[in-house]
């Protein structure tokens, strides 16, 4: 990030409906929404610790899953994305991001018959890998592909299984570091990158905002955690018991950028 640049971390309040999200992996149990939304506040605070400035879009009483506003699009310096999500429950969120993004960045739309959720796609440099799971398919990944190729990023499509999205599976915490977990993305299709694995007794625990030297992580993968901290990489913890219930991690509750990029 450019010294004296702004970075935005645009994030979605808690839905009272959240009790209603969407569910692959997981069985539904009860989610304490006054609970949740003091964890998604103390997410928000870590946030500004690191230099964020936060943009809360409203509350959306009807749309659960709407906390997680990392699915609905994916910025870039040059352009943001705006999904079409896999769930049609979770279509209806992308307006407000998109009017929130619109002010910083050119849009550009995903269409039908593709879906893409932007949990999806992980970019490392100039690539972006993109999960093809149960949320997004090839047509996406092309027309990915096509609107991004000309601005000069490559688009790679990885194979997850076992996880709701690529970033289940795996995110980056350092340069040339992702935090991976091998048995639900293959390390072989990132070439060049070093590797931390998760635990094995904490099989959700590759999933980190990575800021800097700094990553923001959930309080439930300890033993992942202190793995992060003897590489030097300054782990700042977050409850997430919440969110987790509802299948979402860390990096699902904010689109970070550059703001006049
Ligand atoms: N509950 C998060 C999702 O399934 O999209």
């Amino acid at each position: 990030m450019p010294s004296g640049a702004v970075r935005v971390a645009v994030t979605r309040r808690i839905s009272p409906a959240m009790q209603r999200c969407e569910l692959t992996h997981l069985r539904r149990s009860p989610i304490d929404i006054d609970l949740a939304r003091e964890q998604h506040r103390a997410y928000e605070q870590v946030l500004r610790k690191l230099g964020c400035r936060i943009e809360s879009l409203p509350e959306a009483p009807e749309l659960a899953d709407s906390v997680f506003v990392e699915d609905t699009a994916i910025v870039l310096d040059e352009l943001a994305i705006i999904t079409r999500p896999g769930a049609s429950s979770r279509r209806a969120e992308t307006s407000a991001v998109a009017g929130a993004l619109g002010r910083y960045r050119k849009l550009a739309r995903i269409e039908a018959p593709g879906m893409l959720d932007g949990g999806d796609v992980l970019r490392v440099g100039r690539t972006l890998y993109v999960g093809t799971s149960s949320r997004s398919n090839r047509a996406a990944i092309e027309q990915l592909a096509t609107l991004l190729m000309p601005v000069g990023y490559r688009v790679q499509p990885v194979e997850v299984r076992g996880c709701l999205h690529l970033k289940s599976a795996v995110t980056q915490v350092a340069t040339d570091r992702l935090l991976i977990n091998p048995r639900y993305a293959d390390r072989d299709a990132f070439a060049g990158m070093q590797f931390i694995e998760v635990d094995e007794t904490e099989p959700s625990g590759a999933n980190a905002v990575w800021i800097g030297s700094d990553v923001i992580y959930s309080a439930s993968h300890p033993r992942t955690a202190d793995a992060l901290r003897r590489l030097g990489i300054r782990v700042h913890t977050v409850e997430m018991s919440e969110t987790e219930k509802a299948e979402g991690g860390v990096t699902c509750c904010s689109l970070l950028f550059c703001e006049g990029r």
